[in-house]
């Protein structure tokens, strides 16, 4: 695999490797994907081999603008419109029913298919230039912690891409929000960067309270977007333990996170990561406020720190 430095040239042939059925990293405003032509089977299966991912695990379509809605949507409801008009480009995923012309693969087998316009300039111009629809999940093998930089990307990944687009550290840190469009009220299927308070003010009233099948949305697995080290979730982190905290670190083996939940959210895998490279017995995370703008925290937290 060979690192291509995020100019023109750079995303000029990344975006010919797309076209030929290739996998490219690329940087998103939340996490670095693995890249593939939404419209081919075959490239959208090396996507699955290359993470491990279970066949029954539907990835999200990005869009370079939301004009492209109607290629690869149908019956798209007005509440979808008025969401995708006010939060894209952005962290925010749709699922609305699906053309016949995404590959299968894609969605899993399902009528219906995710779909966002990712905020990341590069994101957008290395699909506007490839001319085609993007699958890409998170460029982590399954299970594991999402990568926010291109050199967090894991050797067993980065080595079966074709190239890497370096789009420096992603700004948002955690996925976007996933939110179920086909039933109404919409459904939050994965709660990410765009808060449930944002979209319930946009949409005027409030989310489905409906939850829907954990096969549906593999976001919802118990345990998930975990460090190797088992995670803890503590009031306070012990003096000599390692992990994250909120007030001084007592330890080289702590971390001092953010009190604001944005930027929390954004520092939160490197941390876990850095922390996961220190051989430690495990990692206690001191709980965050109950807030509603840390949902997306306590999300991911509850998932690293899940047995099973
Ligand atoms: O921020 C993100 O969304 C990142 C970047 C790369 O865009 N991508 C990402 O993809 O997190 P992935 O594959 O790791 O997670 C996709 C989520 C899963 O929870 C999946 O179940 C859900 O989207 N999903 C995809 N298609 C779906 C569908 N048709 N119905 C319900 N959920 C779906
Ligand atoms: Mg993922």
């Amino acid at each position: 695999m060979r690192v291509l430095a995020a100019t023109p040239d750079g995303i000029a042939e990344a975006a010919q490797i797309l076209r030929s059925g290739g996998l490219v990293g690329m940087p998103t405003e939340t996490v670095y994907g693995i890249a593939a032509n939404a419209l081919d089977s075959e490239a959208v299966q090396k996507i699955f081999a290359v993470k491990g991912r279970p066949a029954d695990n539907p990835l999200i379509v990005h869009l370079a603008d939301a004009d492209q809605l109607e290629q690869v949507a149908r019956d798209i409801p007005h509440a979808a419109r008025l969401l995708a008009e006010r939060f894209w480009p952005g962290p925010l995923t749709l699922v609305l029913e699906k053309k016949p012309n995404v590959a299968a693969a894609v969605t899993a087998g399902l009528p219906t298919v995710a779909i966002r316009v990712p905020s990341h300039p590069v994101a957008r111009e290395l699909i506007r230039v490839a001319g085609v629809p993007v699958s890409a999940p998170s460029a982590n093998t399954f299970m594991g912690l999402s990568p926010t930089t291109a050199q967090d990307i894991s050797p067993d990944i980065a080595d079966r891409l074709d190239v890497l687009l370096d789009g420096g550290p992603c700004e948002v840190g955690i996925e976007s929000t996933v939110l179920d469009m086909t039933v109404d009220p919409p459904a939050l299927l994965r709660p990410g960067g765009i808060s449930r308070e944002e979209l319930e003010r946009a949409l005027g009233g409030p989310l489905s309270g409906q939850s829907t099948s954990e096969k549906r949305s593999p976001g919802q697995y118990r345990r998930h977007y975990a460090p190797r080290t088992p995670v803890r979730l503590v009031d306070t982190v012990s003096s000599q333990a390692g992990g994250l905290t909120f007030g001084e670190t007592s330890s080289a083996f702590q971390i001092r996170m953010p009190e604001d939940a944005v930027r929390y959210a954004r520092e939160l895998y490197r941390a876990l990561r850095l922390l996961d490279c220190m051989d430690l017995k495990e990692i206690q995370v001191q709980r965050p406020p109950d807030g509603p703008e840390w949902e997306a925290v306590w999300d991911r937290l509850q998932k690293a720190s899940s047995a099973g």
